[in-house]
């Protein structure tokens, strides 16, 4: 199985190299690897099935953005032998248009009532006076990952693991994520993905 998964992993790995750049890298990530370093983006394999993934992160803009929500999250999945996430343009532009909704406040607000998510949906808030960048955000929901029990298919008692859980949903197969400076200089940043995971009854993989 896990040879089988490597397998996978790799097809994809030279599937991204032969893939023809990005049309618009921004000049930060044209270096390639070297870039994607001085970037923070260390694996160099995440990094390029991440790049493969995100053909369409360029189309709203703000493409070193895009690849960071992506590379992060896939780095958690493939961590745990989970195929990657691609990225999605209508759930960028949904979470977008969320986003855009917080600035004026920067609450901690879901954009669906409660029991009725048509997405997935993670959200971050982050305090006046950092520099909150999309790594801050999937590495903070992923941390949850130690409070969840797979043979319970629970969170420890009092803690929550629900973003842990979407960022690893096998079902789930693309992302979207918009991040805003709020008014008051805190960070909202926010996260959809389709299929939604967190399937009540259901274990994540
Ligand atoms: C890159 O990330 C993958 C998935 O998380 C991991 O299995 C691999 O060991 C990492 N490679 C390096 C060089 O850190």
């Amino acid at each position: 199985m896990r040879l089988l998964v490597a397998l996978l992993v790799s097809t994809l790995l030279i599937h991204s190299l032969l893939a023809t750049p990005h049309p618009s890298p921004s000049p930060a990530l044209a270096g390639g690897r070297r870039g994607s370093e001085a970037l923070g983006f260390k694996n160099a394999t995440v990094y390029d099935i991440s790049v493969a993934k995100c053909a369409g992160c360029g189309a709203l803009g703000a493409w070193a953005e895009s690849l960071e929500f992506l590379y992060y999250h896939n780095l958690v999945r493939l961590a745990r032998w989970e195929l990657p996430l691609a990225w999605s343009p209508q759930l960028q532009q949904y979470a977008r248009w969320w986003a855009a909704q917080r600035r004026a406040d920067c609450a901690l607000r879901h954009s669906f009532p409660e029991g009725q998510f048509a997405l997935g949906e993670n959200i971050f808030w982050g305090g006046a006076g950092g520099a909150w960048r999309p790594g801050d955000a999937v590495k903070d929901w992923a941390a949850e990952g130690v409070d969840y029990s797979y043979a319970a298919n629970a969170c420890a008692p009092g803690r929550q693991c629900g973003h842990y859980t979407q960022i690893v949903w096998r079902g789930t197969t693309s992302v979207g994520c918009a991040r805003v400076v709020c008014d008051d200089g805190g960070v909202f940043m926010t996260c959809n993905y389709y299929p939604p995971g967190n399937a009540v009854g259901e274990r994540p993989y």
